[in-house]
């Protein structure tokens, strides 16, 4: 008997569809695995406040970005106010993040069945899946397992037999990255232009016509079954006393292996890195995006992926995005693509934000292309600082941040393309972020054309990123 060797992926929320390639989507598949039956249990055999006692106690981390404390959250929700509604966050639109689209493709049903769960712990009638317009193929399959549970009668009026009616209603976003915060999420819902709410009041007393609301991430919300299913202490035998569990990392940049990898939630970055093959070519690592754009980078493989550890490190594990990059990276590339993203997504709502992204943009812009002064470092910073703590959500700070620890630790580069005139990474053709250079002709994004996967793709048979893992 051989022994696998390296770190091991502990896989809970995707267990299924590594085990049932074929047809992990299918209520027959589900069925045969034992699917529906956590939820089956938590509506027919606990009560509302021993299905969220036992959230509680897990100390199940919200996986949407923020981290907070599943159960804690729920137990905000007024008791006697009525109607009360689920709202799961679908929307994925933080760059490096592909984990809730392959949940949604390949396991929608225990997706359902979460939904089913933190219903029933929070007395809520109705629940929206609100999905990123682009997932076409996540969003057909979520449709015919919505269509399924109906069928099965998981879905609709007395579900399981019950007393307790639970209708569920797929919505399509457009795809703006501002609509997967949460309050701009409900704008969005509500038939409005998605721009971020006021907070106090948190949705979860005033949220979806105003109406108390509980927003939950996909893998959040995924989670559920098996929470329900194997207790407790099941649960926190992986993780960390402050973050239990285990976590999907999408990882990718200059790595062997690009995937998602389900970690349990301490596990270093080099242990992941080991997951993903190496970085590709014998290359060195540079530079790390250890939870998605809006997280602050890291230059060692030493730090552990959980909530506390990232935070402590003065980033964050965000939404479990790690992108690493080799020494083939232009950083003042990388700080201008990022930068250029979050001026595109600025919703516009408010100054900071809105002018101050704009304006790093053409900041950065002549220094990549050998315009740069020596006093615009210093620059850089004093717009990132303008932003910080002056914008009106999450997202104007997330760029001030991503756009100062690239100008702090990556000072020398920024200046060497000043010295020089030029960018010194020009002629590699090999940066992550590559080379604008790379893509011809007038008014592209700079950004090579990717292939078209997903949309038309193949609704039946093994999925072709299986090949090799
Ligand atoms: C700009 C911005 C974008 C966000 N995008 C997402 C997203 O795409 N998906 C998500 O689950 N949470 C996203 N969040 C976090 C949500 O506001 C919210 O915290 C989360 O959906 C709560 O779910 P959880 O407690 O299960 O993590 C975003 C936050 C901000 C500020
Ligand atoms: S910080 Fe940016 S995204 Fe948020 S409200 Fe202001 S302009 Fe809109």
């Amino acid at each position: 008997m051989s022994v696998a060797a390296g770190p091991q992926e502990v896989r809970i929320v995707t267990r299924r569809y590594h085990e049932f390639p074929e047809d992990s989507w299918t209520l027959e598949r589900v069925e045969a695995d034992g699917g529906y039956e956590a939820a089956r249990s938590a509506v027919r055999d606990m009560t509302p406040d021993e299905v969220l006692d036992t959230v509680k106690d897990s100390g199940l981390r919200g996986r949407g970005g923020a981290g907070f404390p599943t159960g804690v959250k729920w137990s905000f929700v007024p008791k006697d106010l009525f109607p009360k509604y689920i709202v799961v966050n679908h929307d994925e639109g933080e760059p490096g993040t592909f984990k809730d689209r392959e949940l949604g493709e390949r396991d929608p049903h225990q997706l359902i069945e979460g939904i089913i769960i933190a219903a029933w712990a929070n007395q809520a009638n109705r629940a929206f899946i609100y999905c990123r317009g682009e997932m076409a193929l996540g969003a057909r399959r979520m449709d015919t397992a919505i269509r399924d549970a109906y069928r099965k009668g998981y879905l609709g009026k007395g579900i399981f037999g019950s007393g307790f009616d639970l209708d569920v209603t797929l919505h399509r976003g457009a795809g703006a990255y501002i609509c997967g915060e949460e309050s701009a999420l409900l704008d969005s819902l509500e038939g409005f232009r998605g721009q971020p709410r006021l907070k106090p009041p948190f949705p979860a007393v005033k949220g979806l016509y105003g109406q108390p609301t509980i927003i939950n991430n996909t893998e959040t919300l995924s989670t559920l079954p098996h929470i329900i299913r194997h207790g407790v202490e099941w649960f926190r035998r992986w993780g960390t006393e402050k973050s239990p569990g285990t976590k999907m990392i999408s990882t990718s940049g200059h790595v062997v292996r690009p995937a998602n990898y389900e970690v349990p939630l301490g596990t270093t970055l080099a242990e992941l890195l080991e997951l993903a093959g190496g970085m590709r070519d014998g290359g060195r690592v540079k530079a790390i995006i250890p939870g998605g754009a809006s997280a602050p980078l890291l230059t060692s493989t030493e730090y552990r992926l959980d909530f506390e550890s990232l935070q402590e490190a003065g980033t964050m594990l965000g939404s479990g995005a790690v992108v690493f990059m080799d020494e083939s990276t232009c950083m003042v590339r990388n700080a201008l693509v990022t930068n250029e993203f979050f001026e595109h997504e600025s919703c516009g709502k408010c100054t900071p934000c809105r002018e101050g992204t704009w304006w790093a943009s053409k900041v950065l812009e002549r220094i990549e292309h050998g315009e740069g002064r020596k006093e615009d470092m210093e620059l850089l910073l004093d717009i990132a600082n303008g932003i910080d703590g002056r914008a009106f959500c999450p997202l104007g700070d997330a760029a001030s941040w991503a756009l100062r620890s690239n100008v702090e630790l990556f000072r020398d580069e920024f200046e060497q393309h000043v010295i020089d005139g030029r960018c010194p990474f020009e002629d590699e053709h090999l940066s992550f972020t590559g080379p604008r250079a790379a893509v011809p002709g007038p008014g592209d994004s700079g950004i090579a054309a990717q292939p078209h996967a997903g949309v038309d793709a193949d609704l039946e048979g093994p999925d072709p990123r299986e090949a090799g893992r």
